[in-house]
């Protein structure tokens, strides 16, 4: 354990001793909370070196785990979509005082970690998803059928044709100047397609509002620097903060 968390360091991983634990419980089949609380064989379980050593060449925990928490949820993600953030939580959170049964779409739902969580904590709400990845879209679906959350999820860009009282969207918005500087984690694994928006990374924020029907009500996730700009592109907008504190999701309607 000791030399997986010195490889880690030296390649260097922000949490080496946090990542050696994940991987040595992943490669056990137990929760690292487990590690502390049952005796451990000494020896190292077979595949953890290889799990160390992928970790090594920056790939992120999630994806060498094949599992990521989101909320009250667990979803399993691969290199076919976004590793959710908890920035995200705030978008689920700007749903959740809708009234009974009103109906919600997410567009660009990645591995369907938004609308699974809003679906598993308002049950009552419909809830359906999209997006523009075939591969995403198998990956929502999986997750939907293996949690046994009611979600629909299609292949659509942009907002598909329908009545919903809320649309949720946390579409790509990093500037094409900043991926050469993003993390290798990120550069190295993720898919640019789902990170990546244009000059000013609004690009897909931009074109999604102006295909929305006047009046539609969307909630959008951003960059803290790009809320003014968003807020510019709606009528009643408003900034909903993250829980770092940074102006993350803005609630208005399309005109
Ligand atoms: C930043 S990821 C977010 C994934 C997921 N919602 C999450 O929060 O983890 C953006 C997703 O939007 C999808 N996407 C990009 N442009 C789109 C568009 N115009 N219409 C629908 N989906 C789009 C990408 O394929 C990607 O899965």
């Amino acid at each position: 354990m000791a030399a997986a968390v010195a490889q880690l360091a030296e390649a260097g991983c922000d949490t080496p001793r946090l990542d050696a634990e994940l991987l040595l419980a992943d490669a056990l089949g137990i929760e690292r909370a487990q590690l502390y609380t049952r005796a451990v064989d000494s020896d190292e379980p077979p595949g953890f070196a290889d799990r160390v050593r992928r970790r090594a060449s920056r790939e992120p925990v999630a994806y060498i785990t094949g599992r990521r928490a989101f909320r009250r949820i667990d979803l399993a993600v691969d290199r076919r979509v976004l590793i959710p953030r908890p920035d995200t939580e705030t978008l689920v959170e700007a749903a959740l005082d809708l009234p009974q049964g009103a109906r919600v779409h997410d567009v660009g739902t990645g591995s369907g970690a938004v609308a699974l969580a809003l679906k598993d904590e308002r049950p009552d709400l419909r809830v359906s998803a999209s997006d523009a990845s075939p591969d995403a879209v198998d990956v929502a679906r999986a997750n939907a059928e293996r949690l046994g959350l009611d979600v629909e999820v299609n292949v659509a860009r942009g907002i598909p044709a329908g009545e919903y009282d809320l649309v949720l969207a946390n579409l790509p918005y990093v500037r094409e100047d900043e991926w050469d500087g993003l993390a290798p984690e990120i550069r190295l694994y993720e898919p640019r397609g789902a990170l990546v928006s244009g000059i000013d990374g609004l690009d897909g924020i931009r074109e999604l509002v102006a295909s929305a029907p006047a009046g539609t009500r969307l909630a959008l996730e951003h960059a803290p620097g790009q809320a003014e700009e968003v807020r510019a592109l709606l009528d009643d907008a408003r900034t909903l903060r993250d829980l770092s504190g940074r102006e993350r999701v803005t609630l208005g309607s399309a005109r």
